[in-house]
């Protein structure tokens, strides 16, 4: 209210309130390194492109004189009311972006009442992250470490500093062919590595033979080793289930034959996402699997949704299709680097009155009024 109010009355935001610009200037900001860190996909940016063209499949159809002036966006996600049904993606290595990095964000992120997932390869650890998010919700992103020793560890600090929800990422057992980063030697990523979660963590340092202050080069190899392969399994979420007693949340699910053995391994939630597009190069865009793995498991996991949303319409668009609530990845990245905390808050502020406008100008009250009537094939 307050930044559409002042707009109306001639003044002028501290910076764009439009996604694509937004980004245009992150690039004059903060240089080739982190800029296609953020910016970059996997492969040929297929993906990355598929992502935004599922959205431009779908159209919103209008209707009028629904009395939508009163609009609730609140939604519950796991058992949490949520003011909004967005929340903030898993990003890595924040500090690359600007110094406060996470911490900024989990400060911009709480003042909003909106969760933040925390990443495995954060830039500011477990404990200061939850200091910062203060009464917040607490959400922890696990990149699962084959180590289990370590993966204990790193739940066991979790659970200490009260995240509630894990999120467990399956789509990077690797890192994907990025074209930007390999040219640049992944260069801004390891430098920033070199302060990740994993290198505060007791049990990491114990298996190196020289602390990382002493040697980063050898212990950024220990982490790429330690989070690289796939000799997990679906049995083996029973493991992660014996150390954590909240909700879990499996992220990259693409296909519905995964999201229904989700079900089968008795998790609470999926995240629909192919991360952003960064790591299969030709892929599907992931709002087109959406609805197919809505309609398949929707009664019985919570659906989360990720991968291009830049917009209220997109919003709108992902939770008709089936989404109960989304997360945003790249544009509070770019908030992130534009101004820290106030950066942040700016982006998620913008995105949630431009779906507060379109959820109403469309005819609907709320989340819950929105269902696939509300769309059109293109
Ligand atoms: C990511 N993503 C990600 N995911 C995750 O599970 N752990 C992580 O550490 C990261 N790190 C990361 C860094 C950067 C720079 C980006 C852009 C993305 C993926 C992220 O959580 C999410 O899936 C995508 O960003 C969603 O797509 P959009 O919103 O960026 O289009």
């Amino acid at each position: 209210n307050e930044l559409y109010l002042q707009g109306l009355a001639g003044t002028v935001p501290p910076f764009t309130t439009d996604p694509e610009r937004l980004e245009e200037s992150a690039r004059e900001r903060l240089g080739p390194g982190p800029f296609w860190y953020v910016a970059g996909a996997a492969g040929t940016g297929a993906t990355a492109r598929a992502n935004r063209e599922a959205f431009d499949a779908w159209r919103i159809v209008p209707r009028m004189l629904t009395d939508a002036t009163e609009r609730h966006l609140g939604v519950s996600v796991l058992g949490t009311e949520l003011p909004a049904p967005v929340l903030l993606a898993p990003v890595g290595v924040q500090a690359i972006l600007h110094p406060d990095g996470e911490l900024a964000t989990a400060r911009a992120a709480a003042d909003l009442g909106v969760p933040f997932v925390l990443s495995t390869a954060a830039s500011h650890t477990i404990e200061d992250v939850a200091a910062a998010a203060g009464d917040a919700a607490r959400w922890f992103q696990l990149y699962w470490p084959n180590d289990p020793d370590v993966c204990a560890s790193i739940l066991g600090r979790a659970r200490a500093a009260g995240y509630r929800v894990l999120v467990v990422t399956l789509d990077t057992w690797t890192l994907a062919w990025r074209p930007r980063d390999l040219d640049q030697g992944y260069l801004p990523f390891l430098r920033g590595v070199g302060t990740a979660i994993p290198f505060s963590d007791p049990a990491f340092r114990a298996g190196l033979a020289v602390a990382p202050e002493d040697d980063l080069p050898m212990a950024i190899l220990r982490w790429v080793h330690m989070f690289t392969g796939t000799d997990k399994s679906w049995d083996r979420l029973g493991f992660l289930r014996e150390h954590w007693d909240g909700p879990i949340v499996l992220k990259g699910i693409q296909h519905v034959d995964d999201a229904r053995k989700a079900v089968d391994a008795g998790v609470q939630g999926i995240v629909v996402s192919n991360h952003g597009g960064r790591q299969v190069d030709g892929a599907v865009g992931s709002l087109d699997v959406l609805p197919g793995i809505a309609d398949a498991v929707g009664e019985r996991v919570e659906v989360l949704f990720d991968s291009g949303v830049r917009s209220g319409a997109d919003v709108v668009k992902a939770l008709a299709l089936g989404a109960r609530a989304v997360l945003v990845g790249r544009p509070f990245a770019y908030g992130l680097a534009h101004g820290g905390e106030v950066g942040v808050r700016h982006v998620l502020r913008c995105l949630l009155a431009d779906f507060d406008l379109t959820l109403g100008l469309s005819g609907h009250r709320s989340p819950a009024e929105l269902s696939r009537e509300v769309l059109r094939p293109r």
